[in-house]
């Protein structure tokens, strides 16, 4: 069953997955302030829940999420445009570092701020229907979610740049040979993929499955070297957990392994 975080964000929780699906269909999914901030607040809530395993977000029809909502700019001052970009801002970091696994369902276009958030996912599986990109620049604007940031290093920087400046919209088959997105599935496979992977990532050692993410994104963001000695440490605090012994023994006594996250 699904309940609503907002009327535009509904949640629906299975077993330890949770998705969230933006639910704006006339305005293309865009994000006002309050729909960024309940989704900022919930995420806030979300990083301290241990029940939670992963996340899915997804959108509704055929976008995902179109951007900032534009209409919202019109007649806006420069504090109140601040203010916007700043709590932004806070939702995209938050999401960015979720201890839960994160997968972007993109069902349709996923631009400005919809492909910054599809880019603080940890997977982005997308439907043949989508389109991503980075349009603000028709706007005479740049992206302001992490776009020029968390595109480039996932891509490489002449990449980004090509699509910041141009501002054109990519296809899933692209996005999937640029690494910025997993796959590209037919539209009717998005959901059930989707669903599919964040079961069988819940299913895993949970210690290990947010050291996993932990280790790659704060190695990405220091030296190889810091990195590998941040991956030996971790590797020595998971091995001394009840986790690790129970994967040990359920291995050698052919036996499923029951974690518990300690
Ligand atoms: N903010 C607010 N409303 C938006 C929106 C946005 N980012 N994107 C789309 N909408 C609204 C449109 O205003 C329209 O509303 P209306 O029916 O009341 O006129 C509705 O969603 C449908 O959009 P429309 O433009 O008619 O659909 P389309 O199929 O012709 O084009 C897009 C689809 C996505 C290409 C086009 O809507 C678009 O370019 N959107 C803006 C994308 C953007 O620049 N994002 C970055 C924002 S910083």
């Amino acid at each position: 069953m699904e309940e609503r975080l907002h009327p535009n964000l509904a949640l629906k929780r299975a077993g330890a997955v949770d998705i969230v699906r933006i639910d704006r269909e006339d305005a293309l999914g865009a994000l006002n302030f309050e729909i960024m901030e309940c989704l900022g607040d919930y995420a806030a809530r979300l990083q301290s829940d241990a029940s939670r395993r992963v996340l899915v977000l997804t959108g509704t029809g055929r976008a995902f999420v179109a951007g900032a909502d534009i209409n919202g700019y019109d007649g806006v001052g420069q504090a109140e445009f601040d203010l916007f970009q700043r709590r932004s801002r806070r939702t995209f970091d938050i999401i960015a570092g979720l201890p839960q696994i994160t997968i972007c369902a993109v069902n349709g276009y996923a631009l400005g701020g919809g492909f910054e958030l599809a880019l603080c996912c940890d997977i982005v599986l997308a439907s043949r229907k989508a389109k991503l990109g980075l349009p603000e620049i028709k706007l005479g604007l740049l992206p302001g979610g992490g776009g020029t940031q968390r595109l480039a290093r996932l891509v490489g920087a002449m990449r980004a740049k090509e699509l910041l400046l141009t501002g054109r919209m990519m296809t899933a088959d692209e996005a999937v040979g640029y690494g910025a997105a997993l796959e590209a599935l037919d539209p009717d496979e998005l959901m059930p993929r989707a669903v599919a992977l964040a079961n069988e990532l819940a299913s895993k050692a949970p210690l290990a499955l947010a050291e996993g993410k932990r280790v790659v994104d704060d190695g990405l963001d220091s030296s190889l070297s810091s990195g590998l000695t941040l991956e030996q440490r971790v590797l020595g605090a998971l091995f001394a957990s009840d986790d690790a012994k129970e994967g040990i023994a359920a291995f050698i006594e052919k036996r499923e392994p029951d974690f518990k996250g300690r």
